[in-house]
């Protein structure tokens, strides 16, 4: 009864090589379940000459033997879901009934892409920045009351009439609001029904599976996607996902106590990146910051898009700390900072006069705040590869070391490129 449960989750805005850290961590798993956001996340995973882009299903399907479970939290695109699966079964990857699917997450439509493309072109220089796959209006959706279920793929008459509701409501707003083109009812029926017949066997009630899976005392890790500044609630509002990426997402949207989150390992990259809009107090916006981008690749998996690149914020990994109650961090693409004579290192904010050690998201958001950096002595030699903590050059034990001091937080995995092997396990 008492199974070691770790939930996994981003401490920054994403892309902070949370793939590789559940794909390594997974031996020691029975079943990787994910709790929240769809096909805007993107996952990379790297063994051998292999390379797996991963966006709905968990990392845990690359190991033989583990259940992934996709929660009720979740806005799944069954297409793209299709389309995954058999992208990796084309990759040699085994998914039978490893996969199984909540049958009250709800899904993406076809309208949901729609309006969140259009809403993004009519925003101009307003807009979030989405990935527009139509995970925020599918979310909108279901808060609403009017979303289909995966479960409805599965009745008929429940289908018809929610897709005909739907498209009552939505075509009018993108013709007349977006002057964008309409979607045929029946066309949507025949496809969703079709998906719904494909996925049949893996529509499950994911609280009862999970249930009785952790009673058994098997092992689950929970895979968050995106970051914890995404979160709906907690991030850097409206620049954010529609979804809980914190711990809290975890119960809500798995169905479980939150007493079966046994321990949370928080990813955090060596530096910060964002992809979109919105506040990003640390960023660079010249040579440094393109230097970071091209050495970190740092380009959306999912999108392609340039992502923004920035010095590493402490007062984000102690925000982070403080609402997942992190319990250690795994730190990625250190390697990436191994050409800096130096490395700035934001430590606080001043807001009027105050100090803030934690992220002031309303100063912030006016952009009413002043970043204090401690400049952190680099390495300037190769790390990459490098497997013991030992043999880190000691500027580089020292940002290890300044980073665990001041988030209140140890470090037991550095990620030194990007390969499984290229790993310190501490
Ligand atoms: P949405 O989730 O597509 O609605 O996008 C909302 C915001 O979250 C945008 O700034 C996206 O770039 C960002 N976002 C969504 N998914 C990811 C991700 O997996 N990594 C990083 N940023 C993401």
């Amino acid at each position: 009864m008492a199974a070691q449960n770790l939930a996994v989750i981003g401490v920054q805005w994403g892309d902070e090589g949370k793939g590789k850290i559940v794909d390594l961590l997974c031996e020691s798993f029975d079943v990787v379940a994910r709790y929240q956001g769809g096909h805007n996340a993107g996952h990379t995973v790297r063994f051998g000459d292999k390379h797996y882009s991963l966006r709905l299903i968990p990392s845990g399907i690359l190991h033989p033997g583990k259940l992934c479970l996709l929660g009720n939290g979740m806005v799944i695109d069954p297409e793209a879901l299709l389309e995954e699966i058999e992208s990796l079964r084309g990759l040699g990857v085994q998914i039978d009934s490893n996969l199984k699917i909540s049958d009250s997450a709800h899904c993406i439509l076809p309208y949901h892409k729609a309006l969140d493309l259009a809403r993004e072109e009519a925003a101009g220089a307003a807009k979030i920045g989405t990935t527009g796959r139509g995970i925020g209006p599918a979310y909108e959706t279901k808060v609403s009351r009017y979303g289909i279920r995966i479960a409805d793929l599965l009745d008929s008459e429940v289908l018809r009439e929610k897709i005909e509701f739907a498209c009552a409501e939505k075509n009018p707003v993108l013709q007349t609001v977006y002057h964008k083109p309409t979607f045929d009812p029946r066309k949507l029926f025949n496809d969703y029904t079709r998906y719904g017949e494909v996925l049949a066997e893996r529509i499950t009630n994911g609280p009862a599976l999970l249930d009785g899976l952790i009673r058994e005392g098997k092992r689950v890790m929970f895979e968050g996607a995106q970051g914890t500044m995404l979160d709906i609630d907690h991030g850097t509002y409206p620049f954010v996902t529609s979804s809980s990426t914190v711990v809290g997402g975890v119960s809500t949207g798995l169905g479980i106590a939150p007493k079966h989150i046994s321990r949370v390992m928080g990813v955090v990259k060596a530096y910060t990146t964002r992809v979109g809009g919105g506040a990003f107090p640390t960023e660079l916006i010249d040579a440094t910051g393109e230097h970071l981008r091209k050495r970190g690749n740092e380009f959306g998996t999912v999108t392609g898009r340039p992502r923004r690149t920035g010095w590493l914020d402490l007062a984000v990994l102690r925000t982070s700390v403080m609402l997942n109650g992190i319990d250690t961090f795994a730190l990625t693409k250190l390697d990436v900072l191994d050409e800096f004579a130096e490395i700035p290192v934001c430590t606080s904010y001043h807001v009027h006069g105050d100090r803030w050690k934690t992220f002031p998201a309303f100063a912030v958001a006016h952009r009413d705040y002043k970043p204090e950096y401690r400049a952190m002595k680099g390495w300037k030699t190769s790390t990459v590869g490098i497997t013991e903590f030992n043999k880190l050059p000691q500027a580089a034990k020292d940002y290890v070391g300044f980073i665990e001091d001041e988030a209140g937080c140890s470090i037991s995995i550095i990620s030194t490129g990007p390969r499984r092997e290229e790993t310190i396990l501490r």
